[in-house]
């Protein structure tokens, strides 16, 4: 079992620092938020992630996982991994490497230069080489450097982090074998249980990251686009999915089509890869990525004009019951989340907004207090002239829309993610519409 640090405990650092730590590593995550430090320390993640808290609460009593924002405390470590946000660049469409490079070279301070860095944040390519030769600088020596991309999904982090459908080792050129049998060790549990390891260099690496979430987008944003024309012909973009989706190559997952995809990853990364493929001076190669964001922009002006029309063609003064605000279900995350941009953009046209999330509400409310916030369904969707079904908790896909029929003005529902029953909808009285499929 290894010393290992995780500097960044977001997300991906704080749930890859506690599986480590209940694979028997000793591990200490660095953070340089002190109320993230002193919540994850105290079992209580600021965000919300299933099973981590209860994770934390069994790690932190064996003393083998500890939260500081000290990286003095990492100087004793083996192996150290970068796991800081590269969020997008404010007005641009670029990432974010600022806090990379900062954490890099606090680290470089403290670190001890035979110990091994292990970047997992996602990165424009070629941050790999600019971040060696900053720790060179520094160590006044060749740095063991090390990518090795992350692929979990919020909601599913603990599962993702255990079981990763692969791991991709980044390498100096030339491959430095003791690296690699290094990261084997610290990854013994993943690769007893089979999970494929591939080598490969650097730049590839940082690659198959951007390259398999560019994939995910455009598969979302491409089954959406079928929608806009399922809209065109009366077709039914969910049986169009299921048809196609049965062939072998294409594949069922990520066909749900839709409201989109937001949250902290896909969104930016598609960016970001555009920007960086315009640096390289492949800018076209990439214009594609252009056309995914526009697609996936457009179903969010989709419902907005759908509610329009359930309204008689006016908002003003309407009562909008807007049931989900994170970007997707087991998440508290708001990130560029389409649920709550649909229900900004409703409430600029002037309607009265109630916004359920069982989870989000929190930290939806924090950046649009403009909306108003229930603490359950039926607060929401008292009086309303339609209701939005936006992300799809299961508790909403459990609703009982008899019940439901009763309590508002006008028995509107826009299911922007095609995924409550239709038909008992109907039958309990709704005027029932979805994204892509016909409207009776
Ligand atoms: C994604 C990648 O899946 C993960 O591998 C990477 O490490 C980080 O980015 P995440 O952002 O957690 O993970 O969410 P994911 O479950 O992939 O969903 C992304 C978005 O796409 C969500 O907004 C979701 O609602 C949307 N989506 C997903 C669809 O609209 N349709 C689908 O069929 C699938």
């Amino acid at each position: 079992m290894r010393k290992i640090s995780v500097i960044g405990a977001g997300y991906l650092g704080a749930v890859h620092a506690a599986v480590l730590a209940s694979e028997g590593h000793e591990v200490t995550a660095v953070d340089t938020d002190a109320a993230r430090v002193s919540g994850l320390s105290a079992c209580d993640p600021p965000f919300y992630e299933p099973g981590l808290a209860q994770l934390l609460t069994q790690v932190l009593r064996t003393g083998r996982l500890r939260f500081t924002t000290n990286v003095e405390e990492v100087a004793a470590c083996d192996v150290h991994f970068i796991c800081v946000g590269t969020p997008q660049r404010h007005g641009a469409l670029a990432a974010e490497t600022s806090y990379l490079f900062g954490a890099a070279t606090a680290l470089a301070g403290v670190m001890h230069p035979e110990s091994l860095v292990v970047g997992k944040s996602t990165v424009p390519v070629g941050t790999a080489a600019r971040l060696a030769s900053i720790l060179q600088e520094t160590l006044e020596r060749p740095v063991r450097l090390m990518w090795n991309p992350e692929f979990l999904r919020e909601g599913f982090a603990i599962h993702d982090t255990r079981h990763p459908d692969r791991l991709v080792y980044g390498v100096a050129e030339g491959g430095a074998e003791e690296d690699v049998a290094l990261l084997d060790e610290v990854y013994g549990a993943q690769l007893d249980n089979g999970v494929v390891r591939l080598v490969m260099d650097w730049a590839t690496a940082e690659l198959v990251k951007v390259a398999a979430n560019s994939f995910l987008a455009t598969k979302i944003s491409f089954i959406n686009a079928m929608a806009e024309i399922c809209e065109a012909v009366g077709g039914d973009v969910v049986k169009l999915a299921d048809a196609i989706g049965r062939d072998d190559r294409i594949g069922q997952r990520f066909l749900s089509s839709g409201l989109g995809f937001g949250g902290g990853c896909l969104p930016k990364d598609i960016r970001a890869f555009r920007a960086r493929a315009e640096e390289l001076g492949t800018a076209h190669t990439l214009d594609f990525l252009a056309a995914v964001d526009d697609v996936n922009t457009r179903r969010r002006a989709r419902v907005v004009e759908l509610a329009l029309k359930a309204c008689g063609g006016a908002l003003e003064g309407r009562r909008v019951a807007v049931l989900g605000a994170a970007f997707k279900p087991e998440s508290d995350d708001i990130r560029d989340s389409p649920a709550l941009d649909v229900a900004q953009q409703v409430r600029r046209l002037g309607a009265h907004v109630a916004v359920h999330d069982p989870k989000a509400a929190a930290s939806a409310k924090a950046v649009a207090p403009e909306l108003s916030y229930a603490d359950s369904v039926v607060g929401a969707c008292a009086g309303a002239d339609v209701v939005l079904h936006l992300t799809e908790w299961q508790e909403y896909l459990r609703l009982d829309p008899s019940d439901l029929v009763r309590l508002v003005r006008r028995p509107n529902v826009i299911d922007a993610r095609n995924r409550l029953d239709a038909a008992r909808w109907r039958a309990a009285g709704w005027n029932y519409q979805a994204l892509g499929r016909p409207s009776a």
